[in-house]
């Protein structure tokens, strides 16, 4: 069995202004309809700016982080159920919810999307733990930077884009942008420690590119070409 796992970033989907964005969906659907060779498809949903709006208003009115979580998954279902709509009968109608109603939806054959599953952890996580799950070798992360950088690259100009990735490499590289607001509702970013120790005890690899120039998901998805991004593997 050949299975992959795409995790789409919620800054896709959604633009800053919390607006539908219409041009990545239809063309994404579009480009995953046209089809790959692969027997079993999952795409995960991220939450993005909407979660993030919802969580910071709730944390703001004192709610504990387990509840401000449970509403970033709300919002990655929705956003899961925006894209089984768009693809019509490719998709499996219904976003699993744990990895036993996934067991029931693989049943099916069809592309199968999936937003958050339990608190205390990113979408990325998920698409780890279904990638593990269903035996998927590769993980694919759109999302709206290149990949990882050796600096914050909002911060430092000089920042410059890693290809390349151990998973030993990715480790230290997590040890030393450690902070506190990274383990909170709606800020688990890029890569988590949850992430890297799946992909680690399961030998995963993770590609992760920017989803704002689809031409080179296309590459990669129609045409199984290199694209540019960071490669996170053993
Ligand atoms: P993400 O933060 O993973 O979505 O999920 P995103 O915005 O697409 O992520 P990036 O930054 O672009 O990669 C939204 C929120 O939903 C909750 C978390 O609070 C998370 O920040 N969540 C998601 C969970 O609590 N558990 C899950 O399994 C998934």
């Amino acid at each position: 069995m050949k299975n992959i796992v795409i995790k789409v970033g919620g800054s896709l989907l959604l633009t800053k202004q919390n607006k539908i964005n219409h041009a990545f969906i239809s063309q994404f659907c579009k480009i995953i309809k046209e089809g790959a060779d692969y027997d079993q498809i999952i795409i995960i949903c991220g939450g993005g700016s909407l979660a993030r709006e919802y969580i910071t208003f709730l944390r703001e009115s004192g709610i504990n982080e387990a509840l401000c979580d449970s509403i970033g998954i709300e919002v990655s279902r929705l956003n899961s159920k925006m894209i089984i709509a768009c693809l019509k009968d490719r998709a499996y109608p219904l976003v699993p919810k744990n990895l036993e109603d996934l067991s029931l939806a693989l049943q099916f054959g069809k592309i199968i999307l999936m937003g958050g599953i339990q608190p205390g952890q990113s979408t990325t996580s998920v698409a780890m733990e279904v990638a593990e799950y269903i035996d998927a070798h590769k993980v694919l992360i759109l999302t709206d930077v290149q990949g990882i950088y050796d600096k914050d690259p909002d911060k430092d100009p000089n920042a410059k884009l890693i290809q390349n990735l151990t998973y030993d490499e990715l480790h230290k590289l997590l040890l030393k942008a450690q902070s506190s607001i990274q383990s909170a509702a709606g800020e688990y970013r890029i890569f988590d420690r949850v992430s890297l120790q799946i992909i680690r005890r399961s030998q995963i690899k993770v590609l992760i590119t920017s989803g704002y120039n689809l031409d080179e998901f296309r590459k990669f998805w129609v045409e199984n070409k290199k694209i540019s991004g960071t490669t996170i593997s053993i």
